[in-house]
């Protein structure tokens, strides 16, 4: 069975304006349109995915919101309105979309491995957050490609910004390791925003982009910092700065999602390409794709010969995650395309230290 290999990684964000903007026939609200700047960033992002051709797509979302411990959804088939707490006049979205259960599994099996406290979500009646299903929208607005979610587990915000990203590194790996057994092409969403402080007040025509402009100049600055160093493939400084920039600018990252994703990707130290930035209700959003087939890290869709055969009901664990030995954060990748040159990245160095604790 070939291996499985993640093919691109892309920043995602999730205001639900974005869905309101578009008027798709799913999302009750109507609207004259705004925020097009982040709208024409996701057609290039539907464009890619279009030509990276994966067998699944997989989001983490702040939204769904886990106090104890990494949720996958485990349900095959999932249905129903998705509602914005904050913004329901904006988002009441009808979705229907299928899971990659097999393959969530799997994911969730290596997280705990890992040492993560980790559950599959098999209630069939479950409403899928917001955040993951906008993501999904704007990133494939078909719904014909599976998804695997994984929830974002509150450990930032009950231990130390970085303890918590040392759980989304564990998750990234689990889910590469999960990604590359199972023979699938994989595709990350980081369903996340910067800069997150926004205004109090909605302005009463919501999509009247004379209203629309950055919190404040110090987060603007922040957002252009951080896009600067990722444009420049600088990753490492990008990690290492991020729990100030979350501090600071109050950044979504600090859910988890940007660490997941690169931990995911086995941390490339490469330029991302931006596709367009935007302030919505003052919050800063970056959309950006690594595509790691421009970079000889994952095979191009017209060379790929297939999707790998389901995998084993009960893989057994590889001798590098038996018996709970823990990867050093940062370390080489333990398992997984390590072996074949496939990544080539290393950690950051926050958070260096054992993670058994
Ligand atoms: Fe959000």
């Amino acid at each position: 069975m070939p291996k499985g290999e993640i093919v691109a990684g892309f920043i995602a964000p999730h205001p639900p304006h974005l869905v309101y903007g578009e008027n798709p026939p799913q999302n009750e609200p109507r609207s004259q349109g705004g925020w097009e700047q982040l709208r024409w960033a996701y057609e290039r992002v539907r464009a890619s995915i279009d030509r990276l051709k994966p067998d699944v797509l997989l989001v983490h979302s702040p939204h769904w919101n886990t106090q104890l411990g990494h949720h996958f959804l485990g349900v095959p088939h999932l249905s129903g309105k998705s509602v914005d707490p904050i913004f329901p006049n904006l988002f009441r979205y009808t979705y229907d979309l299928t899971v990659d259960v097999e393959l969530a599994e799997l994911a969730c099996r290596y997280a705990r491995e890992l040492g993560l406290v980790s559950k599959m979500m098999t209630n069939p009646r479950f409403r899928v957050d917001y955040g993951t299903i906008t993501s999904l929208h704007l990133a494939r607005p078909q719904w014909d490609i599976p998804v695997v979610g994984l929830s974002a587990n509150n450990s930032p915000y009950y231990l130390t910004t970085e303890e918590g990203f040392e759980e989304m590194d564990r998750l990234g790996k689990a889910t590469r390791r999960a990604i590359v057994e199972s023979g699938r092409r994989a595709v990350l969403l980081c369903s996340a925003t910067m800069s997150h402080h926004h205004f109090r007040e909605e302005p009463e025509l919501p999509e009247d982009m004379a209203q629309e402009h950055p919190y404040s100049m110090e987060m603007y600055q922040w957002d252009m910092r951080l896009i600067r160093m990722m444009r420049e493939g600088r990753m490492r400084e990008v990690h290492e700065l991020l729990p100030e920039f979350v501090d600071i600018a109050f950044a979504e990252f600090k859910a988890g999602s940007f660490t997941w994703m690169f931990s995911t990707m086995d941390y490339p130290e490469l330029p991302g390409e931006l596709h367009g930035f935007g302030n919505v209700i003052g919050t800063g959003n970056a959309v950006f794709e690594w595509d790691l087939t421009k970079h000889g890290l994952a095979t191009p869709a017209d060379q790929w010969h297939g999707r790998g055969a389901a995998p084993a009901a009960a893989p057994r664990p590889e001798p590098a995650l038996a018996g709970g030995a823990s990867p050093s954060w940062g370390s080489a990748p333990a398992y997984g395309g390590g072996s074949s040159g496939l990544f080539s990245g290393e950690g950051p160095s926050i958070g260096a230290r054992p993670l058994n604790r």
